[in-house]
Protein backbone atom coordinates (compact mmCIF):
# COMPACT_ATOMS: atom_id res chain seq x y z
CA UNK A 1 0.00 0.00 0.00
CA UNK A 2 3.07 2.35 1.06
CA UNK A 3 6.26 1.77 -0.80
CA UNK A 4 9.35 3.72 -0.55
CA UNK A 5 12.25 2.71 -2.48
CA UNK A 6 15.88 4.13 -1.60
CA UNK A 7 14.33 7.67 -1.01
CA UNK A 8 16.15 10.55 -0.02
CA UNK A 9 15.44 14.24 0.97
CA UNK A 10 17.24 17.19 1.43
CA UNK A 11 15.47 20.67 2.50
CA UNK A 12 18.87 22.17 1.76
CA UNK A 13 22.09 22.26 0.03
CA UNK A 14 23.69 21.20 3.60
CA UNK A 15 22.76 17.71 3.10
CA UNK A 16 19.75 15.16 3.24
CA UNK A 17 17.49 14.91 6.15
CA UNK A 18 16.06 11.19 5.61
CA UNK A 19 18.42 9.05 3.63
CA UNK A 20 18.17 6.35 1.57
CA UNK A 21 15.06 4.69 3.51
CA UNK A 22 13.37 1.70 2.08
CA UNK A 23 10.55 -0.03 3.42
CA UNK A 24 6.79 -1.10 2.73
CA UNK A 25 3.41 -0.80 4.21
CA UNK A 26 0.66 -3.25 3.84
CA UNK A 27 -2.98 -2.59 3.81
CA UNK A 28 -4.67 -2.71 7.20
CA UNK A 29 -1.25 -2.15 9.46
CA UNK A 30 -1.03 0.42 12.07
CA UNK A 31 2.56 1.39 12.03
CA UNK A 32 4.39 3.54 14.53
CA UNK A 33 7.72 5.33 13.57
CA UNK A 34 10.11 5.98 16.66
CA UNK A 35 12.99 8.13 17.28
CA UNK A 36 14.83 11.45 18.90
CA UNK A 37 13.95 14.99 17.65
CA UNK A 38 15.38 16.09 14.57
CA UNK A 39 15.35 12.09 13.31
CA UNK A 40 13.55 12.56 10.29
CA UNK A 41 9.98 11.20 11.27
CA UNK A 42 7.60 14.41 10.41
CA UNK A 43 9.91 14.24 6.90
CA UNK A 44 9.09 10.81 6.57
CA UNK A 45 5.77 10.81 6.56
CA UNK A 46 5.02 14.14 4.63
CA UNK A 47 7.09 12.33 2.08
CA UNK A 48 4.64 9.54 2.21
CA UNK A 49 1.49 12.43 2.12
CA UNK A 50 3.47 13.82 -0.82
CA UNK A 51 3.63 17.03 0.78
CA UNK A 52 7.08 17.21 -0.02
CA UNK A 53 8.75 14.84 -2.79
CA UNK A 54 11.69 12.63 -2.35
CA UNK A 55 15.21 14.04 -3.96
CA UNK A 56 16.39 10.68 -4.82
CA UNK A 57 13.73 7.10 -4.83
CA UNK A 58 10.14 7.27 -5.36
CA UNK A 59 7.44 7.03 -2.90
CA UNK A 60 4.20 4.94 -4.29
CA UNK A 61 0.96 4.90 -2.42
CA UNK A 62 -1.22 2.17 -3.91
CA UNK A 63 1.63 1.59 -6.81
CA UNK A 64 1.31 5.56 -7.48
CA UNK A 65 4.31 7.63 -7.70
CA UNK A 66 3.54 10.58 -5.32
CA UNK A 67 5.67 12.86 -7.43
CA UNK A 68 3.01 12.04 -10.05
CA UNK A 69 -0.16 12.02 -8.38
CA UNK A 70 -2.97 15.30 -8.25
CA UNK A 71 -2.96 17.02 -4.71
CA UNK A 72 -6.86 16.26 -5.18
CA UNK A 73 -6.32 12.63 -5.47
CA UNK A 74 -3.73 12.18 -3.05
CA UNK A 75 -6.42 13.72 -0.35
CA UNK A 76 -8.61 10.98 -1.19
CA UNK A 77 -5.85 8.75 -0.37
CA UNK A 78 -3.90 10.13 2.79
CA UNK A 79 -5.50 12.11 5.71
CA UNK A 80 -2.75 13.79 7.81
CA UNK A 81 -3.88 14.67 11.34
CA UNK A 82 -1.13 17.36 12.53
CA UNK A 83 0.05 17.46 16.25
CA UNK A 84 -1.38 20.99 16.54
CA UNK A 85 -5.62 21.08 15.93
CA UNK A 86 -5.26 24.66 15.13
CA UNK A 87 -3.26 24.08 11.94
CA UNK A 88 -6.29 22.22 10.44
CA UNK A 89 -9.27 23.86 11.59
CA UNK A 90 -10.21 26.81 9.99
CA UNK A 91 -14.29 27.37 9.97
CA UNK A 92 -16.42 29.02 12.65
CA UNK A 93 -18.61 25.46 13.22
CA UNK A 94 -17.66 21.75 13.36
CA UNK A 95 -20.48 21.12 10.89
CA UNK A 96 -19.08 24.11 8.35
CA UNK A 97 -15.71 22.81 9.38
CA UNK A 98 -16.32 19.09 8.45
CA UNK A 99 -18.21 19.80 5.45
CA UNK A 100 -14.94 22.24 4.12
CA UNK A 101 -12.55 19.75 4.23
CA UNK A 102 -15.49 17.15 2.43
CA UNK A 103 -16.08 19.52 -0.85
CA UNK A 104 -12.18 19.72 -1.08
CA UNK A 105 -11.39 16.34 -1.30
CA UNK A 106 -15.10 14.24 -2.46
CA UNK A 107 -16.95 16.31 -4.67
CA UNK A 108 -17.74 12.84 -6.15
CA UNK A 109 -20.15 12.39 -3.53
CA UNK A 110 -22.38 15.52 -4.64
CA UNK A 111 -23.78 18.00 -2.99
CA UNK A 112 -26.40 15.27 -0.92
CA UNK A 113 -23.88 13.32 -0.21
CA UNK A 114 -21.56 15.74 1.60
CA UNK A 115 -24.39 16.82 3.63
CA UNK A 116 -25.12 13.14 4.36
CA UNK A 117 -21.69 12.46 5.60
CA UNK A 118 -21.50 16.32 7.33
CA UNK A 119 -24.22 14.74 9.47
CA UNK A 120 -22.88 10.57 10.06
CA UNK A 121 -19.73 11.86 11.25
CA UNK A 122 -21.17 14.65 13.84
CA UNK A 123 -23.26 11.85 15.04
CA UNK A 124 -20.31 9.43 14.78
CA UNK A 125 -18.43 11.75 16.60
CA UNK A 126 -21.10 13.05 19.03
CA UNK A 127 -20.63 16.72 17.75
CA UNK A 128 -23.88 18.69 17.54
CA UNK A 129 -22.27 20.78 14.71
CA UNK A 130 -22.96 24.15 15.84
CA UNK A 131 -20.24 24.37 18.22
CA UNK A 132 -17.41 26.98 17.67
CA UNK A 133 -14.20 25.08 17.70
CA UNK A 134 -12.14 27.79 18.49
CA UNK A 135 -14.38 27.48 22.39
CA UNK A 136 -13.39 23.87 22.66
CA UNK A 137 -10.89 22.17 24.54
CA UNK A 138 -7.49 21.12 23.09
CA UNK A 139 -8.67 17.24 22.87
CA UNK A 140 -12.57 17.99 21.50
CA UNK A 141 -10.35 20.49 18.83
CA UNK A 142 -7.87 17.70 17.90
CA UNK A 143 -11.06 15.00 17.36
CA UNK A 144 -12.82 17.95 15.34
CA UNK A 145 -9.67 17.88 13.31
CA UNK A 146 -9.56 13.56 13.24
CA UNK A 147 -13.25 13.82 12.75
CA UNK A 148 -12.81 16.20 9.11
CA UNK A 149 -9.95 13.74 8.18
CA UNK A 150 -11.34 10.96 8.68
CA UNK A 151 -14.92 12.13 6.98
CA UNK A 152 -13.35 12.03 3.66
CA UNK A 153 -12.50 7.95 4.47
CA UNK A 154 -9.05 8.36 3.63
CA UNK A 155 -7.51 4.67 2.54
CA UNK A 156 -4.47 6.06 4.80
CA UNK A 157 -4.31 7.58 7.46
CA UNK A 158 -0.93 9.76 9.33
CA UNK A 159 -0.56 10.94 12.77
CA UNK A 160 1.93 12.78 13.76
CA UNK A 161 2.29 12.97 17.22
CA UNK A 162 -1.57 12.76 17.55
CA UNK A 163 -1.87 13.33 21.01
CA UNK A 164 0.95 15.59 22.30
CA UNK A 165 -1.18 18.32 24.96
CA UNK A 166 -4.25 15.80 25.61
CA UNK A 167 -4.70 14.42 29.04
CA UNK A 168 -5.13 10.58 29.64
CA UNK A 169 -8.66 10.43 29.02
CA UNK A 170 -8.90 12.24 25.86
CA UNK A 171 -5.83 10.65 24.42
CA UNK A 172 -7.52 7.27 25.15
CA UNK A 173 -10.42 8.75 23.70
CA UNK A 174 -8.84 9.89 20.21
CA UNK A 175 -6.44 6.63 19.64
CA UNK A 176 -9.95 4.29 20.82
CA UNK A 177 -11.47 5.98 17.36
CA UNK A 178 -8.62 5.47 15.43
CA UNK A 179 -7.87 2.12 16.62
CA UNK A 180 -11.54 0.73 16.17
CA UNK A 181 -11.53 1.72 12.60
CA UNK A 182 -7.74 0.25 11.87
CA UNK A 183 -9.49 -2.96 13.60
CA UNK A 184 -12.43 -2.48 11.09
CA UNK A 185 -10.04 -2.62 8.00
CA UNK A 186 -11.19 0.60 7.14
CA UNK A 187 -7.72 2.35 7.82
CA UNK A 188 -3.87 2.22 7.48
CA UNK A 189 -2.54 4.09 10.48
CA UNK A 190 1.00 5.51 9.94
CA UNK A 191 2.00 7.12 13.66
CA UNK A 192 4.80 8.95 14.56
CA UNK A 193 4.84 9.13 18.41
CA UNK A 194 6.92 9.96 21.61
CA UNK A 195 4.77 8.31 23.80
CA UNK A 196 6.26 5.05 23.84
CA UNK A 197 3.04 3.38 26.25
CA UNK A 198 1.10 4.51 23.36
CA UNK A 199 2.85 2.36 20.78
CA UNK A 200 2.83 0.08 23.09
CA UNK A 201 -0.64 -0.01 23.39
CA UNK A 202 -2.12 1.02 19.86
CA UNK A 203 0.60 0.00 17.25
CA UNK A 204 1.75 -3.65 15.98
CA UNK A 205 4.96 -2.62 14.05
CA UNK A 206 7.75 -0.07 14.54
CA UNK A 207 9.92 1.85 12.47
CA UNK A 208 13.34 3.02 14.14
CA UNK A 209 14.68 6.46 12.55
CA UNK A 210 17.87 7.88 13.75
CA UNK A 211 19.55 10.61 11.50
CA UNK A 212 17.29 10.41 8.91
CA UNK A 213 18.03 6.85 8.10
CA UNK A 214 15.98 3.45 9.42
CA UNK A 215 17.76 1.37 11.92
CA UNK A 216 15.33 -0.71 12.81
CA UNK A 217 11.61 -2.51 11.71
CA UNK A 218 9.93 -4.97 14.01
CA UNK A 219 6.80 -6.21 15.86
CA UNK A 220 6.78 -3.50 18.83
CA UNK A 221 7.88 -5.88 21.53
CA UNK A 222 10.55 -7.04 19.72
CA UNK A 223 11.69 -3.51 18.75
CA UNK A 224 11.43 -2.59 22.50
CA UNK A 225 13.64 -5.43 23.83
CA UNK A 226 16.14 -4.17 21.10
CA UNK A 227 18.22 -2.69 24.00
CA UNK A 228 21.06 -1.65 21.60
CA UNK A 229 18.70 -0.14 18.75
CA UNK A 230 16.92 1.74 21.50
CA UNK A 231 20.47 2.95 22.74
CA UNK A 232 21.07 3.70 19.16
CA UNK A 233 18.07 5.51 18.47
CA UNK A 234 18.12 7.37 21.89
CA UNK A 235 14.25 5.79 22.36
CA UNK A 236 13.13 4.54 25.97
CA UNK A 237 11.22 1.84 25.61
CA UNK A 238 7.87 2.05 28.06
CA UNK A 239 8.23 1.61 31.59
CA UNK A 240 6.44 -1.82 32.06
CA UNK A 241 8.90 -3.23 29.41
CA UNK A 242 11.80 -2.01 30.85
CA UNK A 243 10.65 -3.45 34.27
CA UNK A 244 10.64 -6.83 32.76
CA UNK A 245 14.02 -6.65 30.92
CA UNK A 246 15.77 -5.73 34.26
CA UNK A 247 12.99 -8.58 35.85
CA UNK A 248 14.74 -11.15 33.81
CA UNK A 249 14.07 -15.07 33.31
CA UNK A 250 10.59 -15.26 32.57
CA UNK A 251 9.70 -12.18 33.05
CA UNK A 252 10.55 -10.89 29.45
CA UNK A 253 7.52 -11.00 27.59
CA UNK A 254 5.04 -9.32 30.07
CA UNK A 255 4.00 -5.93 28.30
CA UNK A 256 1.33 -4.69 30.73
CA UNK A 257 1.34 -4.90 34.88
CA UNK A 258 -1.43 -7.71 34.90
CA UNK A 259 0.92 -10.03 32.88
CA UNK A 260 3.73 -9.50 35.27
CA UNK A 261 1.76 -9.65 38.09
CA UNK A 262 0.75 -13.03 36.32
CA UNK A 263 4.34 -14.21 36.35
CA UNK A 264 4.25 -13.23 39.94
CA UNK A 265 1.87 -15.23 41.22
CA UNK A 266 2.93 -18.36 39.01
CA UNK A 267 5.83 -18.41 40.88
CA UNK A 268 4.21 -17.61 44.40
CA UNK A 269 1.80 -20.92 43.06
CA UNK A 270 4.68 -23.25 42.41
CA UNK A 271 6.73 -22.57 45.32
CA UNK A 272 3.37 -22.77 47.58
CA UNK A 273 3.16 -26.56 45.82
CA UNK A 274 6.70 -27.04 46.51
CA UNK A 275 6.72 -26.57 50.25
N1 LIG B 1 11.34 23.08 6.58
C1 LIG B 1 12.59 22.73 6.95
N2 LIG B 1 13.67 23.37 6.46
C2 LIG B 1 14.93 23.02 6.81
N3 LIG B 1 15.22 22.02 7.68
C3 LIG B 1 14.19 21.35 8.21
C4 LIG B 1 12.82 21.67 7.88
N4 LIG B 1 12.01 20.82 8.57
C5 LIG B 1 12.83 20.03 9.30
N5 LIG B 1 14.12 20.33 9.07
C6 LIG B 1 15.28 19.64 9.69
O1 LIG B 1 15.24 18.29 9.31
C7 LIG B 1 15.59 17.42 10.39
C8 LIG B 1 14.52 16.40 10.62
O2 LIG B 1 13.32 17.05 10.97
P1 LIG B 1 11.96 16.30 11.23
O3 LIG B 1 10.96 17.36 11.52
O4 LIG B 1 11.66 15.36 10.13
O5 LIG B 1 12.30 15.48 12.56
P2 LIG B 1 11.35 14.70 13.57
O6 LIG B 1 11.91 13.33 13.72
O7 LIG B 1 9.93 14.83 13.16
O8 LIG B 1 11.60 15.48 14.95
P3 LIG B 1 10.61 15.86 16.16
O9 LIG B 1 10.50 14.62 16.98
O10 LIG B 1 11.33 16.95 16.89
O11 LIG B 1 9.30 16.28 15.58
C9 LIG B 1 15.84 18.35 11.58
O12 LIG B 1 17.23 18.54 11.72
C10 LIG B 1 15.15 19.63 11.20
O13 LIG B 1 15.79 20.73 11.78
MG1 LIG C 1 8.28 15.76 13.97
Amino acid sequence: MIKLENVSFAYAAAGPTVENLSFHVEKGEFVALLGANGAGKTTTVKLIDGLIKPTKGRVLVNGEDTAKTRVSRRARQVGFLFQNPDRQICKNTVREEIAFGLRAARGDLGEDGIKNRVEETLAAFHFTGEEEPFSLSRGQRQRVALASVLAVEPQILILDEPTTGLDYSECCHIMDTISRMNRDGQVTVVMVCHDMEVVLDYAQRALVMAGGRLLGDGPVGKIFRDRELMERASVLPPQITGLAMRLGEGFENADTAEELAAVVMRRREGRRKQA
